[in-house]
């Protein structure tokens, strides 16, 4: 554990706040994303104002539960909100509708109405899992995300979606969602561990390579700080990456087309995750795949030539792999496309950047694109 007797600077008092406005196809809505560090013990006016409601069912993973489960039930009753605290085992292998079941079971038993709220505090499991809660529970309840891991910070508790794995793949049931509140206490990262905290990086250095070369050399300028888990360093890192999924989930929400420009690196990343039984985190099998992708945008000509070599030094000074795990069968991997290219309706495509900081593609000819198998072959196994 990092900083545990940490005192919080004067700037780091200073909330920041960024708006997500979806427009969606059934209907529009906004909420904000709070950030500043120390926030969780005052989370319960933020939340009874954004986010009303008769009782809160609280729920978390068993270890973060154990870490800040009590804290966030104390700072709901300060507010005189009444909350019950559920959780169920940590791990991905719990994002299941066995779990999903069993929470909603216990919202019933407890006698939890249509004028409850869900608080999910935990990390992206956590958030899709309590998530998907509140968006059947009585047909929809609101839900206030509160995310404690670096990936669920940047990435996942902002967006609206919610779901459980099968054992036909990861999030193939789920729902949409929007929640009513996201608050962010960076403070709550002294808790995680290194490989955690580094995956989440990969993510936000893939938000600078889409659409932000400034924040890209920002965030490689400030990688001691990060990593010292300075609280303003973060606060601003997160707010910027919140910023950067707001915006793109406020123009696709659906994922129709724009928002796939966030799946930059994550073609490469799901097939290697597939093959490798996931047992690599996320974020360091999105580290290889941005590499590689950059290379396979630098082979047919659409990725300015270096951007890869460029991508992996800074990947690397991160302290995040660079390359597909030495044991893979390439006919394994490439496979693995076959299965993704099924799902996503016959050609596996791929998101490249041109540069970094500016994503390849337009409204009209696509944010996707096909790379041809021998390339494909060549660039990943040559
Ligand atoms: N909804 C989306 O848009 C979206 C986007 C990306 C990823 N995801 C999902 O997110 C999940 C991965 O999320 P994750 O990487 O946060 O994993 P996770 O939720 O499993 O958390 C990782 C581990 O860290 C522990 N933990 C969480 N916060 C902690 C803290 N502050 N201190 C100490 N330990 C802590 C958890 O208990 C768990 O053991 C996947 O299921 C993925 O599909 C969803
Ligand atoms: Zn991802």
């Amino acid at each position: 554990m990092l900083n545990a007797n940490r005192t919080i600077g004067q700037e780091e008092l200073e909330a920041r706040r960024v708006t997500v406005n979806v427009t969606g196809t059934e209907r529009s809505s906004a909420y904000d994303v709070v950030i500043r560090g120390g926030i969780f013990d005052e989370c319960g006016s933020l939340i009874a104002e954004a986010c009303p409601a008769h009782r809160y069912a609280v729920i978390s993973d068993s270890r973060v539960a154990e870490l800040y489960g009590e804290r966030m039930v104390s700072a709901l009753a300060g507010e005189k909100l009444e909350s019950v605290l559920f959780e169920f085992p940590a791990g991905e292998w719990n994002k299941t509708r066995e779990i999903w079941s069993d929470l909603s079971d216990g919202l019933l038993r407890a006698g939890f109405g249509r004028d409850s709220a869900v608080v999910a505090v935990g990390g992206g499991v956590v958030g899709d899992l309590a998530g998907f809660v509140a968006a059947t529970y009585m047909r929809g309840v609101p839900v206030v995300q509160i995310p404690t891991t670096l990936l669920a910070m940047v990435d996942s508790s902002v967006g609206g979606k919610t779901g459980v794995d099968t054992s036909s793949g990861k999030n193939l049931v789920g729902s949409f969602h929007q929640p009513s509140l996201v608050l962010i206490d960076p403070t709550a990262l002294d808790t995680l561990s290194e490989p955690q905290f580094i995956a989440g990086l990969a993510e936000a250095f893939k938000h600078g390579a889409i659409l932000d070369e400034a924040y890209f050399v920002r965030l490689a300028e400030d990688l001691p700080g990060i990593c010292a888990r300075d609280v303003d360093k973060l606060s601003q890192l997160v707010a910027r990456s919140v910023e950067i999924k707001a915006e793109v989930v406020g123009r696709d929400e659906r994922e129709a087309g724009y928002r796939r420009i966030l799946n930059f690196g994550h073609t490469v990343a799901h097939a290697q995750e597939t093959v490798s039984g996931y047992s690599w985190l996320h974020g360091e099998a999105v580290a290889v795949g941005m590499v590689l992708e950059a290379a396979l945008g630098e082979a047919i000509g659409l990725t300015r030539p270096g951007v890869a070599d460029r991508l992996r030094d800074v990947l690397i000074s991160a302290r995040l792999p660079v390359k597909l795990d030495a044991e893979i069968v390439p006919d394994h991997l490439m496979k693995a496309f076959e299965l993704d290219k099924k799902r996503e309706g016959g050609h596996t495509r791929f998101t490249l950047v041109s540069d970094i900081g500016t994503v390849a593609g337009s409204a009209e000819v696509g944010w996707t694109h096909e790379v041809p198998e021998e390339t494909l072959r060549a660039v990943l196994f040559g």
